[in-house]
């Protein structure tokens, strides 16, 4: 499979080739591919090409390795929900193969569903979420959650494009989204290219742009969303929805099912804590003492009264979202 290196973006669009289930482990967890949908979907197709190229010589091997690959490819980063749905999602169908054979074009028909079915729910998400975006509207944005997060489309950037395709004047306000710069790099980059007027801001300017008036509603993304309507999201959400819900600003979560959690629960989530060089350096240029101590969560919490509606590709969730949810995904 060929992969965009987000790294390298806006400056360089280098494809890589990932061969495997141990390369696909290592692109999700050096942030080649990031955003929780896209690493699901190349978990699957990772699982996938690995399924492919595993000698066996029995089924009982040949799932053996796959179960191996699969845990491979779940140990790569511990939040994003969708990675773990998406890889179990490949190994209940291939369980079911009765060759090995079978058991290969299982795993590539289930990881290419997993695929299409993503960029679908992306824009069923849209067509729900624009409802909620008027004309002449700016959202702000946090991360990236758009084409780029996914296999196409994106979550809350998605909902940006239906508004704009409904006709309506649209523009964004994105945040920088220190330290890997997801905003700056990615959501401004893939804005552009599609001509949706877009303003960066530095994480630290969330207040005053909202208490100033100059944002009607705030879109984000998720990686896992329990059902007592607890949303995980990129380091720096928790207090936008904070500084939205003081000001009476709407604040909007988009996601697909896949991000929904049905069974965790938010006092056990897992917030995956990544390097210190990843504070103490910009694009690799150092900015602090080598030497300081650094806390760098990739993401935080939002608790369920902060967020104004849940958006999903099968409908929209308020509160309470315990009932609401559990609607959805008809649990
Ligand atoms: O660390 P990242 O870049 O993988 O984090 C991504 C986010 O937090 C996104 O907002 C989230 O995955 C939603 S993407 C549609």
């Amino acid at each position: 499979m060929l992969v965009l290196d987000q790294r390298k973006l806006p400056f360089e669009e280098e494809w890589v080739e990932l061969k495997g289930a141990g390369e696909a482990a290592t692109a999700i967890r050096e942030m080649v591919v990031r955003g929780a949908p896209l690493i699901g979907v190349v978990a699957a197709l990772g699982l996938a090409a690995e399924a492919l190229r595993l000698e066996a010589h029995s089924l009982e091997e040949f799932l053996a390795g796959v179960r191996r690959a699969s845990d491979i490819l779940k140990s790569s980063r511990p939040t994003a929900y969708n990675l773990f749905w998406a890889v179990d999602r490949v190994v209940r169908r291939v369980s079911r193969a009765r060759t090995v054979e079978e058991g290969r074009r299982a795993a590539v028909e289930e990881a290419l569903s997993i695929m299409r079915e993503d960029v679908e729910a992306n824009m069923r998400i849209g067509q729900y979420g624009a409802e909620f975006i008027g004309d002449g509207d700016t959202v702000l944005t946090h991360c990236n959650a758009g084409a780029l997060a996914t296999a196409g489309y994106g979550t809350a950037l998605g909902v940006v494009r239906a508004a704009v395709e409904q006709g309506k004047a649209v523009k964004v306000i994105a945040t920088e989204t220190r330290p890997f710069l997801q905003g700056a790099r990615l959501t401004v980059f893939e804005l552009k290219k599609d001509g949706i007027p877009v303003t960066l801001i530095p994480d630290s300017a969330v207040g005053y742009v909202i208490e100033k008036g100059l944002v009607d509603e705030v879109v984000v993304g998720a990686d896992r969303v329990f059902l007592s309507g607890h949303v995980i999201n990129k380091v720096g959400t928790y207090p936008i929805a904070a500084v939205a819900g003081r000001h009476g600003v709407p604040f909007y979560v988009a996601a697909p099912t896949s991000t929904i959690d049905p069974k965790g629960e938010a006092e056990e989530a897992v917030i995956e804590l990544r390097g210190a060089e990843e504070v103490r350096r910009v694009m690799g240029k150092p900015i602090t003492l080598p030497d300081v101590d650094v806390i760098n969560p990739a993401f935080d919490l939002t608790p369920p009264d902060l967020v104004s509606a849940i958006i999903t590709e099968r409908g929209v969730a308020g509160p309470p979202y315990p009932e609401s949810l559990s609607r959805l995904l008809e649990l």
